[in-house]
């Protein structure tokens, strides 16, 4: 079964306490907090603080990810505040491989994320200290923008290079292109728009749930 990873990023931040504690109870498997810098993207967001108050509220396991340049000065600080998937931008660091072993020996899983312009292939050295490949399916900054659908391509060629982790796709995605991304390999979806504008949020994370058991391109949860 694929994971949904709730975006926070769509969320009432006046009200995060209790977005927080629906997504929870909806049955969401991760929650997804995008940190950015505003020189990366142009977009500035959260920080550590943010997330150590969001490990004291919940036991639902937090997904950061790093939109800033040199974020090895920031693997620390997010581990402590209580990050168990920490995620780097490829394009932001110079020595990726250590990066991703500081993190795994801090004790946290450690992801590495590509922009939609980056060919996944420049990922295959550094695929067995990944924890995790997070595929943005957007260009990184901003909720609510539309899937690019090559990233299916992008998903697959992954497979085909003989990755084994995870697979998180982030942007844009909603119950439309969400069949084909399970397809094509997905095991997690950072949910953002589409689910916090749900109507019904339990009955979203369930159909999305039961989504990865259906046959491909059967029809997609109506919500
Ligand atoms: C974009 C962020 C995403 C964003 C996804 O830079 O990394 O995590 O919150 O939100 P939606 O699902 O609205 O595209
Ligand atoms: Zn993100």
């Amino acid at each position: 079964m694929i994971q949904i990873a709730a975006s926070i990023l769509a969320a009432d931040v006046m009200h995060l306490s209790r977005e927080v504690h629906l997504m929870e109870d909806a049955g969401c498997d991760l929650f997804h907090i995008d940190v950015m810098d505003g020189i990366f993207v142009p977009n500035i967001t959260h920080g550590p603080s943010l997330v150590s108050a969001m490990k004291k509220k919940t036991s639902v396991p937090l997904d950061v990810h790093l939109m800033i340049m040199r974020p090895e000065r920031y693997i620390d600080r997010f581990i402590e505040a209580g990050a168990d998937f920490l995620t780097v931008h490829f394009e932001t660091v110079a020595d990726l491989h250590s990066i991703l072993n500081k993190i795994r020996e801090a004790g946290a899983s450690a992801g590495v994320s590509v922009k939609p312009g980056t060919d996944i292939r420049a990922l295959e050295p550094f695929l067995e200290a990944a924890d995790m490949v997070l595929i943005m399916a957007v260009e990184p900054g901003f909720g609510g923008q539309e899937f690019m659908y090559d990233t299916l391509e992008k998903v697959r060629a992954l497979k085909d290079i003989g990755y084994t982790g995870l697979i998180e796709v982030d942007g844009g995605i909603n119950p439309i292109n969400l069949p084909a991304l399970i397809d094509a390999g997905l095991d997690i979806a950072v949910m953002g728009t589409s689910l916090f504008e749900a109507r019904d949020k339990f009955a979203f994370v369930r159909e999305v749930h039961a989504l990865s058991g259906a046959p491909f391109l059967q029809s997609a949860p109506v919500l």
